[in-house]
């Protein structure tokens, strides 16, 4: 069971001990360093310390460990899809173990601040398809070279379904920017209460695949940071690289949303950092030595690229994306998940781009670049914005998966 494949793993330091030949993926490797974070620069200030690579959810795991083996999923996921707002009470219908687990899960941590709040939708409302561009193509594009990442998304149900997992993962994004997020009117904390949950159910479903080795437990408290730095961190940094104007106020602000939402993930506060210092300094640690390539980020990257060609909008084909991808994440990224140089758009993103922020941010109003560039950039922004808002038209329910992919 959960609890017995977390303590093997826990023995084995993380390291898997599948069986050979089952295995279609080398288990990740053990810290090279001893764990030195330390958690007086986290929320909390203080902590046992203890490496983030053997810890995982125990308060989740084996309630929904429980209800995955016990209770009819399909007429829990029906109860939650009728949950959707914050302040809604949990759905009477679902077993007495998960509403307990989902009244704990919900409550906002006692250092949330409603002010802090505030100034981060200031700034997510000011800056919001600039920084949507970003959840896609720093973001969404990086966990494609996350190798631990990649492959339990590759493995999962969700990558199977990419289309249905991006969009949900779409709507955490859009979410956490609205101005009601974490109130009773909004919706973030029932999204990540209940994304908490989905990821709960991979640890139990994952090491039941066959392409999965079996003793090893997906999304540590680690793994869960790595990919919180590649969000905010990753996008703090490349908006404060454009020029993007951040007073400090919206800046700490836009930090605490998603310090807030680490929290309800189930992160645990001595991991979560309390600063843009800390934060920086911690992804430097485990963000930036982890990035590699996988044949499964690879594939991932290419259906990633893919989506835009469904709708009708000509800026969103596979070469735009990429050149984007490229632009926003680098060369190296970029080769490793084989996206191309462009040979419009690559050129046209390095030159034009930074000035056609400071016109549109409204730093400069005049800046060396063409009508024409700023008119297909413009463009480029208004069809991303319609692609995603169509995605988000769909009934958008983010539900417990009962399989691992079939291939
Ligand atoms: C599912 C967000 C970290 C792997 C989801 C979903 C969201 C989400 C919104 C629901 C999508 C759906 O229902 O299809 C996040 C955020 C994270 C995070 C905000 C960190 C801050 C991770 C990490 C891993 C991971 C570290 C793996 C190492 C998965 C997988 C699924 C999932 C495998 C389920 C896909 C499926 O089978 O439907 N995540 N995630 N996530 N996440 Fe995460």
């Amino acid at each position: 069971d959960a609890e017995v494949s977390r303590r093997a793993a826990l023995k084995a330091g993380g390291v898997a001990l599948g069986g050979v030949g089952a295995l279609a993926m080398a288990a990740p490797a053990a810290r090279a360093e001893p764990w030195s974070w330390s958690p007086r620069g986290s929320v909390a200030g203080h902590g046992a310390g203890a490496d983030p690579r053997t810890v995982w959810d125990p308060e989740a795991d084996p309630v929904i460990a429980n209800v995955l083996e016990k209770h009819n999923v399909n007429r829990i996921n029906a109860e939650l899809r009728t949950w959707v707002r914050n302040g809604q009470p949990v759905p009477k219908g679902l077993p007495s173990e998960l509403r307990d687990f989902i009244e704990y899960a919900r409550i906002l941590p006692s250092w949330t601040d409603h002010r802090k709040l505030a100034a981060g939708f200031e700034y997510n409302k000011k800056h919001g398809t600039v920084i949507s561009v970003l959840y896609a193509f720093a973001s969404g594009m990086m966990s494609t070279v996350i190798p631990n990442e990649a492959r339990a998304v590759y493995y999962s149900k969700g990558g199977q379904f990419f289309k249905d997992r991006i969009a949900k993962t779409a709507k955490l994004g859009y979410d956490i920017g609205t101005v009601n997020a974490y109130q009773p009117d909004g919706q973030m904390i029932v999204t990540s209460v209940k994304t908490r949950m989905i990821h709960a159910a991979v640890r139990h479903l994952l090491p039941q695949s066959p392409h999965w080795p079996k003793q090893y437990v997906p999304i540590s408290q680690e793994d869960l940071m790595v990919t919180w730095h590649s969000l905010p961190t990753t996008i703090m940094q490349t908006l404060v690289k454009w020029g993007i104007p951040t007073p400090p106020d919206q800046s700490k602000g836009y930090l605490h949303t998603w310090q807030v939402c680490g929290h309800l993930l189930g992160i645990k506060d001595e991991y979560i950092p309390a600063s843009w210092r800390q934060a920086n300094g911690q992804s430097r640690k485990i963000l930036k030595p982890v990035l590699a390539p996988t044949r499964e980020g690879v594939r991932l990257a290419d259906d990633l690229l893919r989506l835009g060609n469904e709708l009708d909008l000509t800026l969103l084909s596979k070469p735009i994306l990429g050149a984007f991808t490229r632009y926003i994440l680098g060369d190296k990224i970029a080769n490793w998940i084989r996206v191309p140089r462009e040979p419009v758009w690559s050129p046209l993103l390095e030159f034009s781009w930074p000035p056609y922020l400071a016109v549109r941010s409204g730093i400069v109003t005049a800046a060396p670049i063409t009508d024409n560039a700023y008119w297909l950039f413009d463009e480029f922004l208004r069809q991303f914005v319609l692609w995603y808002m169509s995605e988000l038209r769909m009934p958008l329910s983010i539900e417990l998966p009962q399989h691992n992919r079939h291939f």
